[in-house]
């Protein structure tokens, strides 16, 4: 075989996972490349964590450790919300498949200030190494305090804490609430894919309704457009079809 054709069959046999959310994969070649670290985008309430914690079951379901870091609210919390869609989060997390991980416990209240990337950095592997986890969410990762100002020195900060996650060969999502525009953009830039959610007015149907929409896969021919998304009592899935 040729070289060349040698490297498409390579590329073409990438290994994909399943975010366990229902209708997304299909968006994006069937799935993850694992490994990787992603990032979730999205106003309050537009089902980032719910998103998140879906893709953890998934992994849970076939046998994986993995864990789920909050930064700011007691991760329970989110753990409790999951349970209304599926109850059998409770055994994955009793049995320690799940790892709730109160990172904000740690390391914002015991410091009296937020985290800093370098420290939560030193507890995720610290948390990879000892527990071999495969997947992992940190929510949300605006949470975390940059040391420097300007932008070049965020992108830095921001940048080789991508990569030292990344070096864990943990698929990874970070949490990203859409508040402070200008703040986060950088993180844009160096995740391998961008998830963005929306949730905005059908003034027609005088109701919010949810979209989900790939901004950015490497190495994928994926979808660019807004793709209906709603809450079933299983969980969020991804439908077929625009949003309006
Ligand atoms: N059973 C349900 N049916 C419909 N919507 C729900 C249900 N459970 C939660 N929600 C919606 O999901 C929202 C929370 O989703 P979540 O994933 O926590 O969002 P985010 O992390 O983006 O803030 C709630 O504010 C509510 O609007
Ligand atoms: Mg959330």
């Amino acid at each position: 075989m040729s070289e060349v054709g040698l490297k498409v069959m390579i590329m073409e046999s990438e290994e994909r996972i399943s975010t366990g959310v229902k209708g997304f994969d299909k968006l994006v070649e069937g799935g993850l490349i694992p490994g990787k670290v992603y990032l979730i985008v999205g106003p309050p309430g537009s089902g980032k964590t719910t998103f998140a914690m879906q893709f953890l079951l998934e992994g849970a379901r076939n046998g994986e450790r993995v864990a789920y870091v909050s930064l700011v609210h007691d991760p329970r919390e989110a753990a409790k919300d999951m349970a209304r869609f599926d109850p059998s989060i409770w055994v994955y997390v009793n049995s320690g498949n799940l790892i709730l991980y109160d990172f904000g416990k740690v390391l914002w209240k015991s410091a009296g200030k937020p985290p800093t990337w370098g420290g939560v950095l030193s507890e995720i592997r610290t948390l990879a190494q000892t527990s071999k986890i495969s997947r992992l969410v940190i929510d949300p990762l605006s949470a975390i305090e940059f040391r420097g100002d300007n932008p070049a020195e965020k992108r830095a900060e921001l940048s080789s804490f991508t990569r030292s996650v990344e070096n864990l060969g943990v698929t990874t999502f970070f949490v990203s609430e859409l508040t402070e525009l200008d703040r986060y953009t950088e993180e844009h830039y160096i995740s391998h894919g961008v998830i963005m959610l929306h949730y905005f007015l059908d003034e027609e149907k005088a109701d919010m309704v949810r979209a989900i929409q790939v901004l950015k896969m490497r190495r994928t021919k994926h979808k660019t457009g807004l793709f209906l998304m709603r809450f079933t009592d299983r969980g969020l899935e991804v439908l077929d079809k625009p949003p309006l």
